[in-house]
């Protein structure tokens, strides 16, 4: 694993972007593997500020998000199908975007087609990860078994009450949701996971050092040959 530790979000967020727009420099038809939550909002809006100076063009690009609640309205403002839209996709050229269908009525089948679209990309290139508090990625929640293939999740309890913040009422959010496995995110070629803010410290030291278990689905990543951590001051402060 390589750390890169910076002073704080907003230089996470331009080592974030730069690295992405060097991957599609290098390789125009890049797969991009994308995620959400609020730490690579900044990545996003660095990227869409490059995008129009005229210093990243997406035009051959192919994303693929990680994961997707279950179930949602895709035009809803809580659908991470929206919030794509919103903090990026809308403001940028990428060529081709794909999300799990929250709005699928048979999930399992859902699963299985957004598997194979992403083998039949040929692979994601560079992915995307944030990390939850309990060590999700993507939604891979602490479990007993490290699931491989995209699949169907119960959420967390505390994976519901974190993103609680999104919502009215903690009762609003769904409490299932569809997620790339961790063989899926491992097919990935590079891998770059971002964590900003003293409430990720304790989960970043134990995923880089801390004993590899399903209970804490991020550890998994010591095992992927090509993965950089970019943390800021205080979620790298116990490193
Ligand atoms: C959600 C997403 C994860 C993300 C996590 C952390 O649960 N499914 O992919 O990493 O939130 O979110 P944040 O960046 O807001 O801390």
């Amino acid at each position: 694993m390589k750390i890169i530790k910076v002073e704080n979000y907003e230089t996470l967020s331009k080592k974030a972007a730069e690295i992405i727009a060097a991957q599609v420099a290098e390789k125009p038809a890049s797969i991009l593997g994308l995620a959400t939550g609020s730490t690579p909002v900044g990545a996003y809006q660095e990227l869409i500020r490059m995008y129009k100076r005229g210093e990243v063009d997406f035009a051959g690009v192919t994303a693929f998000n990680l994961d997707e609640y279950h179930p949602v309205k895709k035009s809803g403002d809580q659908s991470y199908d929206y919030f794509m839209k919103e903090k990026f996709f809308n403001h940028v050229n990428v060529a081709k975007t794909f999300i799990p269908n929250g709005e699928a009525a048979d999930h399992a089948a859902e699963c299985e087609n957004y598997e194979k679209l992403v083998y039949e990309s040929g692979g994601i290139d560079l992915q995307l990860l944030g990390i939850g508090n309990n060590g999700h990625i993507g939604f891979n929640e602490p479990a007993d078994h490290f699931p491989a293939a995209t699949h169907y999740v119960a959420l967390d309890e505390s994976t519901i009450k974190a993103n609680a913040r999104f919502f009215e009422n903690e009762s609003d959010v769904p409490k299932n949701a569809i997620t790339m496995g961790i063989r899926t995110i491992f097919k990935a070629k590079k891998i770059m996971l971002l964590a900003s803010g003293a409430g990720k410290a304790e989960c970043i030291k134990e995923m880089v050092g801390g004993k590899i278990t399903p209970k804490n689905p991020s550890s998994i990543l010591q095992l992927h040959p090509d993965v950089t951590i970019i943390v800021d001051k205080d979620a790298g402060r116990l490193l």
